[in-house]
């Protein structure tokens, strides 16, 4: 496998060339095509995935049946590991958004690859240290705002994870569709369009198509975290 594409992946980043090589032979590279299901909640797992190229969808159904997005995953992301590290069932489904590649590890080259690296181990804790985080404001804005705040804050974790920022705007490039962000934010795709039209009037985001711009990243943050 081309080392770059490994080296490139946050989870295995300053390995040395030798090591990256060795963790090349201990793993299986797949495509996967658009709308696969990948994991199923609840089902017995033995295997992590890093995503080369492509997106998968994290989501758990409620007991009413409605699919709650816990994260959308890119290029560079992994997931899977939760049972691997823990041994209990997986904790929600993953499903391709697009035809995604994949590397795979069964269970005991991973755990064995963080016993002989353990600068993949601790790079693995900061990805989930940085999940925690980032459920813990979840959790805030659920519990704690109105519909425009709950809104406003998934916006602010989609910009997060796959914005890019210029001169103090933070541009998003396509927007999930509206009925995922409602099911990011914990409400409807009804509110999502009527509280997007408010943020662009009070003049912290401009929508263009797919594409969201906010306008003054500080101030959004300040205002909606
Ligand atoms: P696992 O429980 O094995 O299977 C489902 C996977 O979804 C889990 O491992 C994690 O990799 C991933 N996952 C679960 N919750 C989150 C979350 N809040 N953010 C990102 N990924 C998650």
């Amino acid at each position: 496998m081309d080392l770059d594409i490994l080296r490139s992946i946050p989870l295995f980043s300053e390995l040395s060339d030798e090591d990256l090589i060795e963790i090349s032979k201990q793993t299986v590279r797949q495509i996967y095509k658009k709308d696969n299901m990948v994991l199923i909640e609840e089902e017995v797992g033995s295997t992590m995935f890093v995503i080369l190229d492509g997106r998968v969808k994290i989501s758990r159904i409620s007991d009413e049946g409605r699919e709650v997005i816990l994260s959308i995953l890119c290029d560079g992301d992994f997931f899977g590991e939760m049972s691997i590290l823990d041994g209990q069932t997986r904790s929600a489904n993953a499903v391709t958004l697009e035809d995604t590649e994949m590397l795979i590890f069964r269970r005991e080259n991973f755990l064995q690859m963080l016993y002989e690296y353990p600068q993949v181990a601790i790079n693995l804790l900061k990805e989930l240290a940085h999940r925690l985080r980032r459920s813990d404001s979840q959790i805030k804005s659920l519990s704690l705002q109105n519909a425009l705040g709950r809104v406003a804050s998934t916006i602010l974790r989609i910009a997060d994870d796959s914005g890019t920022i210029k001169h103090g705007k933070v541009e998003i490039a396509s927007l999930p569709p509206q009925q995922d962000l409602a099911n990011m934010a914990g409400t409807s795709r009804e509110t999502i369009s009527r509280v997007i039209k408010s943020l662009s009037q009070l003049g912290y985001v401009q929508k263009q198509g797919s594409k969201l711009i906010i306008v003054e990243y500080d101030r959004f943050k300040q205002d909606f975290s």
